[in-house]
């Protein structure tokens, strides 16, 4: 074998053992680079004579020439290499079993919310929705609360932009709003009737929402719900509220197993007024109290605010925490798991 066949053998050997592009090149240099072998014989045939010249060019070509095409051939094949492992390391297993995405559900209080409408609506009560930002009339003043009540408080409401200084607009602090917004839109609809001495259809209505307070525990959260109900006619009584709240609690909490009290209170708007307590008779909760409402005949300023005569209308109204209602049905003891929104906790209601 002469020189420039071992030289080619060698570069062939050099190639196949580079592992990598980077390798590759190195070993490249070493035959084509600048002063790689090749270069280097190129260099040497200056000294020859003209007739030695052509026959050793045309050798050396010959080697430079199987050099490349062996340079070529290993780096196709590094190329296809590395394509192969990318190609395995993408692969996909379609055997796998697909990524689950579980089926949505209504959050608790949400259910508790559509319970409470059903349950109501098949009384013939409507549902009316209003704003989360109200302002001091509807709030308060429309209410019958006095300017120096304590709910009125900056500790306890939150206040925003808008309105007056002296009656800034704020989070509503209670659905209890809606009583004046829902019948005065209700009387605006029957004025004509009620001008020409007509009876007036009943207003019979809850209003559930959110509400606001300066407040946060196990049991309080600054954002929660109330649900407000509202009836008013000639002939409501309290003891039609007794029945329709009986009703309701019976009904939404599957038990006929359950009583309620209605114990004196005081709000500013009814007259007199009553905290709804009811006791379980059976179940883990047997034989304690529990708040669910606050209640009342509605006060005759309030009445009026409604822009109905006191002497002729009356009604009672009552709002409830459907918060509380759904920690009572499904036994939940810390308010804050409602709003942490723990995936793990609000998967067991779906
Ligand atoms: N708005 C009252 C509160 O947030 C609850 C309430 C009490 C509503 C008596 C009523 C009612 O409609 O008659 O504490």
């Amino acid at each position: 074998m002469n020189e420039l066949d071992a030289m080619v053998d060698s570069a062939r050997a050099g190639f196949a053992q580079a592992a990598t592009p980077a390798d590759l090149e190195n070993a490249k240099a070493q035959y084509l680079g600048k002063s790689g072998r090749i270069t280097e014989l190129m260099k040497g045939m200056a000294a020859l004579p003209v007739e030695e010249k052509k026959t050793r060019g045309a050798a050396i070509n010959v080697a430079k020439q199987a050099i490349e095409a062996a340079l070529n051939a290993r780096r196709q094949a590094l190329a296809d290499a590395e394509l192969e492992t990318q190609l395995k390391a993408e692969a996909l297993d379609v055997s796998l079993p697909g990524r689950q995405r579980g089926p949505g559900g209504l959050h608790p209080v949400s259910l508790t919310l559509e319970r409470i409408e059903a349950i109501f609506s098949s009384q013939g009560f409507e549902v009316a929705e209003g704003p989360e930002i109200e302002s001091d009339w509807f709030n308060f003043t429309a209410l019958n609360t006095p300017e120096d009540h304590p709910a009125r408080s900056m500790h306890d409401t939150f206040y925003v932009e808008g309105g007056s200084d002296k009656a800034p607009n704020l989070l509503r602090t209670h659905t209890s709003p809606m009583q004046i917004r829902h019948a005065v839109q209700h009387v605006k609809r029957y004025r004509a009737a009620l001008d020409a001495g007509l009876p007036m259809p009943e207003i019979r209505v809850i209003a559930p929402g959110r509400t606001y307070r300066v407040d946060s525990d196990a049991t309080h959260s600054p954002m929660f719900h109330q649900c407000e109900g509202l009836w008013i006619g000639e002939n409501v009584s309290f003891k039609d509220l007794k029945v329709v709240f009986t009703d309701f609690c019976r009904t939404f909490f599957e038990s006929d197993d359950l009583v309620l009290r209605f114990r004196p209170s005081f709000f500013p708007f009814t007259e007199p007024s009553a905290e709804i307590d009811i006791q379980f008779q059976s179940g883990p909760l047997a034989g304690r109290w529990l708040e669910v409402a606050g209640s009342g005949e509605v006060h005759p300023n309030v009445v009026r605010n409604m822009g109905l005569d006191p002497e002729r209308y009356i009604g009672f109204a009552f709002g409830m925490g459907p918060d509380r209602l759904t920690m009572l049905r499904y036994g939940v003891n810390d308010l804050r798991l409602f709003f942490d929104g723990d995936i793990r906790f609000l998967s067991q209601f779906r």
